[in-house]
This record gives structure tokens, sequence and C-alpha cells, in this order.
């Protein structure tokens, strides 16, 4: 028994000290001094020492067990120097090292940019928002603007009807224009009136410079003795502060039911400088804005009296500003929220 105590501490003398960490050193406290372990198993023989002889053999298992738990705990003090020998020889941390910055930052989307600065430009003029709904009535869509039910001007703005039959009796659509806030506004207030209406609109349209949804904003300006003059020095101070002094604004007779005299304003295609392109069907000009004086007709609709006051409106498309001061010649791009086009923007 002596003798295989004896061999068992020299093997443990020759072991231990070669665990390489703590996991290793740990192991062999399991190996050697565990309740399964080799120390254990060896004591199992103790009945079979002679009564006499038991106190030696007792005294030199407590001292063979001193000496292996002396060796972990050394095994186990240089596996934890070892340890942190290794984290201070890793790289060190250069706190003065540059920091990274994001490789894509955001930013707004062309026609918000457009659409705010625009709503800027109006506010500069004294203009307030006033808002109206996107799911809008028939009548301030259209009857309210002198579009009665079969009037042909209907058609230039087919829409998407909303099947709202059990709930309300009059038709409800998608609106096509933010006309119907001036009367929604009107009918809510009293004159002078100064207000600039964005947000969306929705017609059957698709092709590269109409989307079935696109983004307008009105402008209506009520007040005694407001003129032509007033329209149009409004219109030549609106689209310079937008596209620059240089700018070339072009008004074509036109027709809206709603004002009376209407005029349809072009601006210089930016994407050809006027030389002709795609775009601007070859014309060097592209439309952005429908205008007029209000018509007396709509006044009264609304319960103001057109001997007393009178009024112009206008309505813009804002994506085809977006457009043409992006350089993009298909609207449909900036709607199809590709990140590759939106990206260069
Ligand atoms: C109107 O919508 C009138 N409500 C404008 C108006 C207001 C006239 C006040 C008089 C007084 P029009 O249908 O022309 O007019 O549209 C106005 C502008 O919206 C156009 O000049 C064009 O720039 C833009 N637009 C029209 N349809 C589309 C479309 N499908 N996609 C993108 N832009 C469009």
């Amino acid at each position: 028994m002596l003798d295989e105590l004896q061999k068992l501490v020299e093997s443990a003398r020759r072991e231990i000290p070669l665990a390489g960490d703590r996991d290793a050193a740990e192991a062999l406290r399991i190996r050697y001094l565990g309740k399964k372990g080799e120390l254990s198993l060896l004591l199992r023989g103790m009945g079979k020492v002679p009564t006499a002889d038991r106190p030696a053999v007792g005294a030199a298992v407590n001292s063979a067990k001193e000496e292996i738990e002396k060796l972990i705990d050394g095994a186990l003090q240089q596996g934890q120097r070892a340890a942190l020998e290794a984290e201070l020889r890793a790289p060190p941390l250069d706190v003065t090292l540059p920091g990274r910055r994001l490789a894509a930052r955001g930013h707004r989307h062309p026609v918000s940019a457009a659409l705010d600065d625009v709503v800027e430009i109006l506010a500069r003029m004294g203009y307030e928002v006033a808002e109206g709904p996107e799911v809008e009535l028939d009548f301030y869509n259209f009857e309210a603007l002198n579009i009665p039910p079969n009037h042909p001007a209907r058609e230039m703005q087919d829409t998407f009807y909303v099947d709202s039959a059990k709930r309300v009796q009059a038709p409800v659509l998608l609106r096509t224009h933010t006309s119907p806030v001036q009367i929604r506004t009107m009918l809510a207030r009293k004159p002078p009136l100064r207000i600039c209406s964005p947000g969306k609109v929705y017609r059957r349209d698709d092709d590269p410079t109409h989307t079935p949804m696109f983004h307008q904003i009105e402008v209506l300006c009520i007040d005694k003795d407001i003129t032509f003059g007033d329209l149009k020095g409004t219109l030549e101070a609106f689209v310079q502060a937008f596209f620059g002094k240089s700018f070339r604004t072009r008004l074509r007779p036109s027709y809206f039911p709603f004002v009376e005299p209407g005029a349809e304003v072009d601006i210089t295609c930016t994407l050809c400088l006027g030389k002709g392109c795609r775009t601007c069907k070859r014309t060097g000009f592209i439309e952005v804005l429908g205008a007029g004086m209000v018509h007396p007709r709509v006044l009264a609709n609304v319960g103001y009296d057109p001997e007393e006051v009178s009024g112009f409106a206008f309505g813009c498309g804002v994506d085809r500003l977006a457009m043409l001061r992006s350089g993009i010649d298909d609207l449909r791009l900036v709607f199809e929220n590709d990140l590759r086009f939106l990206e260069q923007l």
C-alpha cells in the first residue's frame, strides 16, 4: 500500500506541474483527489492493511493528499498567471485611433425635400398651411369646384372611387387634386385668406411624367382687389425662389372650371435646358402648375360675395419640381424606392 501511495505521489509530481491552464489543473484535481479519483481507489484497500501498520499508512495517506493538493494549487496559480500574461500580450487598445464613420447616412426623399422647400418659400410669402383629407367627398373634389356630375372636365381627372354606398350617400373618392382644400377652408373661414395645402393626390395616370399617386401644393389667396397681376407676380417670385433667378416661366391660357381666367404654367425643362427632349415632349418646357382667378361661382358656393372679394389659386405638381431639380427623366423611378436610385440623389 505504501509503495502504491509512493507511486501515486511521484506520478502527481510529474504530471501536475505540466498542466497548462486552470482547466487542466481542475481535471487533474478530480483525477487524483475526486470521489472516484485514484487516491480514493487506493484507500479502498485500507481494510487489508494490518492493524499495527494502519497509523503509519494513515499518516502517509494524509501527507500524500496534502502534497497533491499543494501541487494542484500551484498549477492553478500558474494557469491564472499564464492567462493574465496572454491578455497583456494581446494587441493594445489604441484609444487615440479616429472613430469609424457610418458607411451610409440617410437623406430625405427628393419629393419630401421639394415639399419642405416649397412650404418654406410660401411661408416666407405669408401663406399658412391648411390640410385636407386624401379620401374625399365628390362634393369638395368636384361639385363645389364648379365641376358638376357628367361635366367633361371630370375625364381629365379620372380617379379611384371608394365603395361606401352603405355609409354615405355621396360618392367617395381619392382626391384628384389639392383644390378641395380651397373649398373646405373657405367654408370654415372668412376672407382675407392666404393658405397653402401640400399633400398626396391620385389619378388613373401612368407614363414617364404621370404617376397614379403624386403630390401637389395648392395656393389660395382671397382678399379685396386681388388681380391677375398679383397671381403672375406671386408665381414668378415662387418659381424663382425655388429654381433660381434665371428661370423662365411660360403662361398658357387653359381651362379649369373653378377659375376664370385660367392658365397653365410651364418652366424651362432643366433636363435639356430648353432644347427639347423625351421628358418635355420636345417642347423645351415642362408643365408644373395650373392657375387662375377663383371663379365667382366658386366664391358664391362657399358664401363669399364675388363683388366684395376676389382671389387667385394655383395647384403645383411637387414631384415635377423635384424631378426638374434633381435631373430625373422618369417620375416612376421616384416611387419605386430602389435604394440604388435614391442614393444617387
Ligand atoms: C389641377 O390639378 C388643378 N387643381 C390645378 C389648379 C389649382 C388650377 C388652382 C387652377 C387653380 P392639373 O390637372 O393640371 O391641375 O394638375 C396640376 C399639376 O399636377 C400639373 O401641372 C402637373 O405638374 C401635376 N400632375 C398632374 N397629373 C400628374 C400625375 N399623374 N403625375 C405627376 N404629376 C401630375
